[in-house]
């Protein structure tokens, strides 16, 4: 009996060898360059931008998920690099972490890149509904208020959550234009996100938002 048990754990592990059934999380992922000459004319976009809360579990490939970070924030005029969305004073204190199965990753918008934060599927714990944990995308928006230096914290919470509805709205547009589903949402356990995600005492989560294709009817 043992030696059945020693036999069929070594195959398991050979076939988990070659063919690896728990995708790794990557530790950067180099996101293909932006499509910014695509998408559905504004008017129509705004005409059909909408909440939606029933999502497939299909995966966004890489050039959607590229395509929808750079309408979010990314670099649009690489010279003073500024970004698709506005921030007060410039300071671009908005970090984008997205939220995939197989990690927990941080945008950088000047590279352009995904860098893993955490390996683990924290999909469950960007919100309280239960549509988020099957999403392919939850994007999780957080002030970075050392980067917005000195000032009162009353003007600094106002700027954040202003810049943050920009992000938020742009990808909203996007998805529009895409076919693409999304929801903004200000249910979240932020306490308990912010705590699974280890995010330091200057940082606050303003919002998250989910990303995905439409349920099929
Ligand atoms: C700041 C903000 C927070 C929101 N929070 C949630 C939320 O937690 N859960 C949710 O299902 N929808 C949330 N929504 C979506 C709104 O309910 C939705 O925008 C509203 O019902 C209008 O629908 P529409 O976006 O289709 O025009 C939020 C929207 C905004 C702008």
């Amino acid at each position: 009996m043992k030696r059945l048990f020693s036999i069929v754990l070594a195959v398991v592990l050979a076939i988990c060898f070659a063919f690896p059934i728990f995708a790794e999380a990557e530790k950067a992922i180099q996101l293909p360059a932006p499509q910014m000459d695509g998408g559905m004319p504004l008017m129509k976009a705004l005409k059909l931008r909408c909440t939606t809360r029933e999502y497939s579990g299909e995966a966004l490939p890489p050039q959607e998920l590229s395509n929808l970070l750079w309408a979010a924030c990314g670099i649009n005029r690489p010279d003073s690099e500024k970004r698709t969305a506005p921030t007060a004073m410039n300071k671009q204190e908005i970090d984008v972490y997205v939220a995939l199965p197989e990690g927990l990753y941080l945008y950088d918008a000047k590279a352009h890149v995904l860098n893993l934060i955490l390996a683990q599927d924290l999909r469950e714990a960007t919100g309280k509904q239960p549509f988020v944990k099957d999403a392919p995308v939850n994007l999780v928006f957080v002030a970075n208020y050392t980067r917005m230096g000195e000032g009162p914290k009353e003007v600094q919470d106002f700027y954040a959550a202003m810049d943050t509805g920009y992000i938020s709205q742009n990808v909203y547009l996007f998805c529009a234009s895409a076919g693409l589903a999304s929801v903004a949402r200000g249910w979240v356990d932020k306490e308990a996100l912010a705590k699974v995600m280890m995010l330091g005492v200057d940082k606050k989560i303003m919002l998250a938002q989910t990303v995905g294709y439409p349920k099929k009817k």
